[in-house]
């Protein structure tokens, strides 16, 4: 296998906002990330990933830019940013930007011309269909509740959005659009950025025409993503992007690509390195969601996320490249969600679940918080909230639908919300966990007391640590990186199982899911009998019986 500096990497993503504040108005900076980055330094991390850092009025944090080629005011300004850089460069890590070119804001100046006639130069930037029968053009319904369409009376039509209304989304289709994509990405680039994190763009080619789709009994419109993802000329325009800007520069790429299948992934992620180096699929997400997506607290049942990843980790193995990720700014806490954050459990189980995660094959992610073993947050009222897409669906299915009470939605949210993955970084024990000496912009998770990283870059036994010593050994081991991956008992409910192989050497990863103590099963207890030394475990002592959540990797 082709060897390249981004599958050897651990890419650190930073959600600016919860991050650091530096000038205490509640919100986090850039000159918040500069007083950290020696912390990111000392975990190991190669490569940082920031959140959208533009001008944005907010709609979705930052992920409706109004103006690509300037910085979030809260944020700082552009010289802070080339501070930044140059910050991260001199401690030899790299800078990957957020890429948001599926949708801009709806007061990106594009659009504000774009609705002002059919016939001025940025008319055919957005996607406009006239009204059918007076109705909207099909049945689709956006990612974050509601119609994905919305009707401006000035043009007598409606526009696409995928999102909320105030993101409109680019037409793809239309060269000039393409163009100015392609020339604010060299911009970046020219500016020194190691990569670009793209968003949703496994949506960016829409239809050739539009039609309704199918309406699941119970709701009202037809998910426009099963409709749009992986379009038809998608490739083609990463191909392009990638001739125009990708290959000109030394760059990781990583599409977010919601809805994607691994057959689409293979083109995205293709080896030949004509689009992407990797992709973000979301098949493992879903393992815990039910009739109503994600919003229901459906147990994990191991067998399904072992089913799912280990296709992902067979499936891509030698002709294009994963990506590893538990946690991000759209998902709840892992150490919450499939671990166990009681007081007893929570530093097992969270280096349990990064041991799982790090020992396969693919470049990890680590979300900010994560190598804290930050928990979930206890919402009870949606007051408390930020999220547009925990707004609405709260609107949807306590007020409208009333598929859940208040009670049963808030307790929910607390396990499946994105704002638990957005509460304020836990930095210390002093006022606000030390993001900030104003009021956060969003409530701080009481537990910072004993969750935070003074504490646990202190204590050669906590999660940090032990993640720094994962990532420590992923750069002397090219096995973590470059290793076959196996797994073994696909269907055993409590254990996950695996080995990785380069040349004459093996690694056994065996991982307890559960709070019992289990025994070594007979297929892999040979192996572990006779094995040549532990790379790295969450407990101290070697033992006959596997202990609740133990993590360990034998070298075999
Ligand atoms: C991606 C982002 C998410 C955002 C959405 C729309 O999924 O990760 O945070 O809301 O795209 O831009
Ligand atoms: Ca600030």
């Amino acid at each position: 296998m082709e060897k390249s500096w981004w599958k050897e990497a651990v890419v650190y993503q930073i959600y600016p906002r919860s991050f650091m504040d530096s000038n205490g108005d509640g919100i986090g900076d850039l000159q918040g990330i500069i007083q950290k980055l020696d912390y990111l330094k000392n975990l190991g991390i190669s490569v940082i990933w920031v959140s959208p850092i533009y001008k944005s009025p907010n709609k979705d944090n930052g992920y409706d830019i109004s103006d690509y080629r300037d910085i979030m005011e809260e944020f700082g300004t552009l010289e802070d940013f080339d501070e930044l850089l140059a910050e991260v460069h001199k401690r030899g890590m790299k800078l990957v930007m957020d890429l948001v070119v599926n949708h801009t804001s709806d007061q990106h100046p594009w659009f504000l011309e774009s609705r002002k006639s059919k016939d001025n130069k940025y008319s055919d930037y957005y996607i406009w269909k006239d009204p059918v029968d007076g109705n909207e053009p099909t049945n689709w319904g956006g990612y974050f509740s509601g119609s994905a369409w919305q009707y401006d009376e000035n043009r007598g039509q409606y526009y696409l959005h995928q999102f909320v209304p105030e993101q409109p989304d680019l037409n793809w289709d239309n060269e000039t659009v393409r163009k100015e994509v392609y020339d604010m990405m060299r911009w970046w680039c020219e500016k020194g950025i190691d990569g670009f994190r793209m968003d949703v763009i496994s949506l960016i080619s829409k239809p050739e025409e539009y039609r309704d789709g199918p309406i699941h009994p119970g709701e009202k419109y037809s998910f426009c993503g099963a409709i749009t993802a992986n379009g038809p000329r998608v490739h083609e325009y990463l191909q392009e992007m990638n001739r125009e800007v990708l290959s000109r520069y030394d760059l990781i790429t990583v599409g977010e690509t919601t809805c994607v299948t691994l057959d689409e992934a293979k083109k995205y992620a293709r080896s030949d390195g004509k689009e992407l180096n990797m992709v973000f699929q979301f098949e493992h997400m879903d393992v815990d969601s039910d009739e109503y997506g994600k919003w229901t607290d459906k147990k994990l049942y191991l067998p399904d996320l072992k089913k799912v990843l280990n296709r992902w980790e067979k499936g891509l193995e030698g002709v294009a490249w994963n990506s590893l990720y538990w946690d991000n700014h759209d998902q709840p806490r892992v150490v919450s969600r499939w671990g166990n954050d009681s007081d007893q459990y929570r530093e097992l189980s969270a280096k349990m679940l990064a041991t799982c995660l790090h020992m396969m094959e693919g470049t990890p992610y680590v979300y900010q918080g994560e190598e804290l073993g930050m928990t979930n947050m206890h919402f009870t009222d949606i007051s408390q909230c930020d999220d547009i897409e925990e707004k609405n669906i709260y609107v949807d299915l306590v007020q409208d639908a009333k598929v859940y009470t208040h009670e049963q939605m808030m307790d929910i949210i607390s396990k499946k919300g994105r704002d638990n993955a957005r509460t304020p970084m836990q930095w210390d024990t002093t006022e606000n966990a030390g993001f900030t000496t104003g009021t956060p912009w969003l409530g701080v998770n009481p537990n910072y007391t004993t969750i935070n990283a003074a504490d646990q870059v202190e204590d050669e036994n906590s999660i940090y640590n032990y993640y720094k010593k994962l990532i420590q050994l992923r750069k002397e081991e090219d096995i973590i990186v470059y290793g076959n991956y196996e797994s073994l008992e696909e269907e055993d409910e409590n254990l996950y199982i695996y080995t990785r192989s380069l040349q004459n050497k093996k690694l056994l990863v065996i991982c307890n899911f559960t709070d019992k103590d289990l025994k070594v099963p007979d297929s892999v207890r040979e192996m572990v009998e006779k094995n040549r030394g532990i790379l790295i475990s969450n407990y101290k002592e070697g033992a006959e019986r596997l202990r609740p959540y133990e993590a360990t990797v034998y070298l075999v």
